[in-house]
């Protein structure tokens, strides 16, 4: 019945997915084919063919290596190998692990609560190590929701959800089935500048006891996990000052543990996190993305070096060399290239590294309290080299979760500053951000900015899942910091966007 009312599309991949979790052959074939030790993709590619070809003809489902999700969780789940590939709607990308391969029974695959869940439930490396709705579909009409992951506590939009029905479960569910977001229940810090006045949220999960306490339900992206050796900020908010708090946030939260790991466990899951790398690997028309000088894939950003403020323009690199705002150079070697895709991919990089725009009125990009105006490029904010997050834990408010942006889908907050700075001034926010931090006005609508690498295996984009596509986050930034990009340029960012 169920599948009577799913598109067509969905359907397939749900297939897939029923396939691949009693294929677990197929899974040991996969991984037999992603190389212990890096190939160029070429070879991958053929050898992947011939595996595909021995997988049909077993009567196996490929479906492993087409991308559909699976239940890394089961018993016979090998681990990854030190090099594997996925594929993505915008070719295939892979996962490296220097000093692995950590095999399936590190804890970051096994459960560790009581609901099933494990770290990888939501942070799956074939979709760049968090989730997207069309994986999360799958699942759901798979295993007709009772996978680890549709769990009331935090899947639902909220914990009290009526998920009696199949109807009621795809409602109850709707947030995440649609753009891939797990609702974050946070307590208004007791020491907060602003009161919570008014709550309009279509899904009654704000509890307040008061207007300055009780739990904000905010609905968030898994941010990925993986290329963690470059993150000074976790999580959008910056909430977690390192791995091991969060870990064991995530294991008494997400997996509703009563204790958190024991500390062999927690130092295995830092090593697996910190030592795990992603990328894209190949688009089609360019073809390989780290072969012939080109410095895309997991292994050239592996060897990336990074300290925390490296190439900060605001002051806070703490050897003050000169910032380069030559921020990516993956694809110098493809300016003019004769092959279309390359030159166009290599335009793109420019555009990212070196395009003006009026950068206006965003808090936390400079110390300025009047939040002055900058010339600037995405290279201002996205200044990690060739990882594109911002290397030190200072966060910015961008406008994403402004009112102006609110969707029906959304709760919609109104927030009244009773002291501090901002005293006196009203502020609407669908997420208040690392304003439930610090509890300061000034922090409202505060998000770290993400790492940009794996890109094509995550959408949708921003802390809420806002931007189904590339294209539209490139047209949000066009209109927001007036860049004045053509047709022409804005397909060209996406194209080098998608290679990352
Ligand atoms: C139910 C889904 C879910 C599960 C299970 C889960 N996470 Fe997450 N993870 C998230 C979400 C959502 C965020 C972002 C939350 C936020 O920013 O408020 C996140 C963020 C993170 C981050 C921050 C990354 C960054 O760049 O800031 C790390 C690291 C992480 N998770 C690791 C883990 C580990 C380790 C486990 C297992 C112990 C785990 N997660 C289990 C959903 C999940
Ligand atoms: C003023 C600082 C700033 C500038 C300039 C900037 N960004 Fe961002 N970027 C951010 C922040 C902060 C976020 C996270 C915001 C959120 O999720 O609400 C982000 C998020 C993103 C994301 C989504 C990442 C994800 O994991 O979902 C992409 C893609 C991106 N930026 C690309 C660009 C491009 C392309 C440009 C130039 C046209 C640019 N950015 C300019 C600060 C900036």
């Amino acid at each position: 019945m169920r599948s009577t009312n799913s598109p067509g599309a969905l359907k397939q991949l749900a297939t897939k997915y029923v396939a691949v979790s009693v294929a677990i052959t197929a899974l040991c074939m996969f991984a037999g084919w992603a190389a212990t030790n890096v190939r160029s993709d070429d070879t991958q590619a053929k050898i992947k063919v011939k595996t595909r070809l021995r997988v049909l003809a077993a009567g196996k489902s490929p479906a492993y290596v087409a991308g559909a999700s699976h239940d890394y969780a089961t018993a016979t789940f090998d681990g990854l190998e030190r090099y594997s590939t996925w594929e993505n709607s915008d070719g295939k990308s892979a996962t490296y692990q220097p000093q692995g391969p950590f095999t399936a029974d590190n804890p970051f695959f096994k459960p560790m609560g009581t609901n099933g869940r494990s770290c990888v439930t939501c942070h799956d490396p074939s979709a760049g190590w968090t989730i997207t709705p069309a994986h999360i579909r799958a699942r759901f009409e798979a295993s007709h929701g009772t996978d680890p992951l549709f769990r009331p506590i935090d899947g639902t939009t909220c914990p009290d959800a009526d998920v009696s029905t199949p109807a009621a479960m795809k409602k109850a569910y709707s947030l995440l089935l649609n753009k891939g977001l797990i609702r974050i229940g946070i307590a208004i810090p007791p020491d907060a500048e602003f009161s919570v006045v008014e709550v309009d949220d279509p899904y009654h999960c704000t509890k307040l006891s008061s207007p300055k306490s009780g739990v904000l339900s905010v609905y968030r992206r898994p941010l990925q996990a993986t290329n963690l050796r470059f993150e000074d900020s976790l999580m959008w908010d910056g909430r977690m000052g390192d791995l091991e708090r969060q870990a064991n946030d995530a294991v008494r939260g997400h997996e509703q543990a009563v204790d958190g790991p024991m500390p062999d466990q927690l130092a295995r899951l830092i090593e697996f996190e910190t030592g795990t790398y992603d990328a894209q690997t190949w688009v089609p028309k360019a073809g390989s993305l780290q072969d012939g000088g080109v410095g895309g894939g997991p292994v050239a950003l592996s060897r990336e070096p990074f300290f925390i403020g490296i190439n900060d323009p605001f002051g806070n690199n703490p050897i003050g060399a000169q910032t380069s705002l030559h921020v990516f150079n993956l694809y110098d070697l493809w300016r003019g290239d004769p092959n279309p895709e390359r030159a166009r991919i290599a335009r793109g990089q420019a555009i990212f590294n070196a395009t003006p725009m009026i950068i206006g009125g965003v808090p936390g990009l400079d110390d300025a309290e009047d939040h002055p105006t900058h010339e600037g490029f995405c290279t201002t904010c996205h200044d990690t080299p060739n990882v594109g997050n911002r290397s030190i834990n200072i966060l910015m408010n961008l406008g994403t979760a402004d009112a102006s942006r609110r969707t029906p889908d959304m709760p919609l907050f109104t927030l009244r500053c009773d002291s501090g700075a901002l005293k006196g001034q009203t502020f609407q926010t669908m997420d208040p951000g690392q304003a439930m931090v610090t509890g300061k006005c000034t922090d409202i609508g505060r998000f770290k900015t993400s790492s940009l690498r794996g890109l094509a295996s995550r959408p949708p984009y921003f802390h809420d899942g806002q931007s189904a596509t590339l294209m539209d986050v490139v047209n949000f930034y066009n209109d927001r910091f007036q860049v004045g990009l053509t047709a022409e340029e804005k397909e060209d960012l996406v194209a080098f966007l998608r290679t990352l």
